[in-house]
């Protein structure tokens, strides 16, 4: 735990920061529903880039870790990549070592394409199809797909997120993979673009993959043209960003699903509890349940090495850091997260007694 963080991120004793935080309080008191709204404004930029910067510092020479070579060119990443980047509601952007080092952002488009299949079918169909319910097996696990038939799992896990991709509606392949990569574009508020050597290695690889979706088209899940579905799941894996992109990701799901610098509303506020929900719990696969218990923040990670996190109302940030742990999450990303999210007050499960 950063102990230097959590200081600069709780106290502030100058008197413009105590007639600052007196007025959050009046202003708590007086309004409760909106107190993550008042949060958020309480947090000041130097006590936010402080904590960034402790991290980066705390953990920039941390060799844990292995990055993921079941995918070939995920193997010849530097492993020294190492970015963070944190995005207010407001729309400020606060960042630390190398936020520009691309990587893809594998399993976090998940998330993205989960978002899009609610906006354009509503929460029932996923609900209904794959499930929403963790599978405490790995993400590519055939024994979760066995053990019912397909069903209570989840879009995060790689059989429910092949069928969330076959779900996308549009008349072809092109129009399909347009939708998915037009989303996640919106939400990092720029045109993403794919790795083309990064796709071309995991599908020249993806047999597994293939097997998963060929059990979901089984068992009814998938409707039709299963290989299809995983070749764009392929795809929209490869998708590159840097840390800043999935930071101003996470932070349009902090905000109500509008993108904070370029104000488009990506997915309706309705649907963005289902989507946290979600990642809470399966966003950090089997060791999901160890991640929210430290952060109580909805969270999703890529082998990739890149790692998103929420703090609705507050902030949405992001690490890259390719060096995986067992469960196929970033070593660091995940140190960093939550030492940033302690210092800031991130969880949203944490609520202060009435005086
Ligand atoms: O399908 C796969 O195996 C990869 N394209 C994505 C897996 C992934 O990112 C899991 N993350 N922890």
């Amino acid at each position: 735990m950063n102990t230097h963080a959590q200081h600069v991120g709780r106290r502030d004793s100058s008197l413009p920061g105590r007639i600052g935080l007196g007025l959050v309080a009046l202003a708590v008191l007086l309004a409760p529903a909106t107190s993550f709204a008042q949060d958020a404004a309480a947090l000041k930029p130097a006590t936010i880039q402080a904590a960034v910067d402790a991290a980066f510092a705390k953990y920039k020479n941390l060799k844990e870790g292995k990055n993921a070579d079941y995918i070939p060119a995920l193997a010849q990443v530097d492993p020294n990549l190492f970015g963070i980047a944190l995005v207010t509601p407001d729309g400020k952007v606060y960042t630390a070592g190398d936020v520009k080092g691309q990587v893809s952002i594998q399993s976090i488009s998940k998330v993205f394409t989960m978002a899009y299949v609610m906006q354009q079918s509503g929460t029932d169909a996923l609900r209904d199809n794959m499930g929403v319910d963790a599978t405490g097996q790995v993400f590519n696990s055939i024994v979760a797909i066995e053990q019912y038939k397909g069903a209570e799992m989840n879009p995060l896990v790689n059989p429910g997120a092949i069928t969330a991709t076959s779900m996308v509606k549009g008349a072809s392949r092109a129009e399909v993979w347009k939708k998915i990569l037009d989303t996640h574009s919106d939400y990092a508020g720029r045109a993403l673009t794919v790795d083309q050597p990064v796709f071309k290695s995991e599908a020249e690889t993806n047999q597994r993959n293939q097997a998963l979706s060929m059990l979901m088209y089984a068992y009814g899940h998938i409707k039709d043209n299963p290989l299809q579905a995983c070749d764009v799941y392929t795809e929209q894996c490869a998708i590159s960003v840097n840390a800043q992109d999935l930071a101003m990701m996470a932070a349009t799901l902090a905000n109500g699903g509008v993108n904070p610098v370029t104000k488009k509303q990506c997915l309706d506020a309705k649907y963005v509890p289902n989507v946290l929900a979600v990642m809470a719990t399966a966003g950090m696969y089997d060791d999901s349940g160890k991640w929210l218990y430290a952060t109580g923040l909805p969270a999703k990670s890529g082998v990739g090495g890149g790692v998103i996190a929420v703090a609705p109302g507050k902030f949405g940030i992001a690490v890259i850091s390719p060096p995986l742990d067992g469960a196929g999450n970033s070593v660091r990303a995940q140190k960093a997260i939550t030492d940033i999210s302690v210092a800031l007050g991130g969880n949203p499960y944490a609520s202060a007694p009435t005086k």
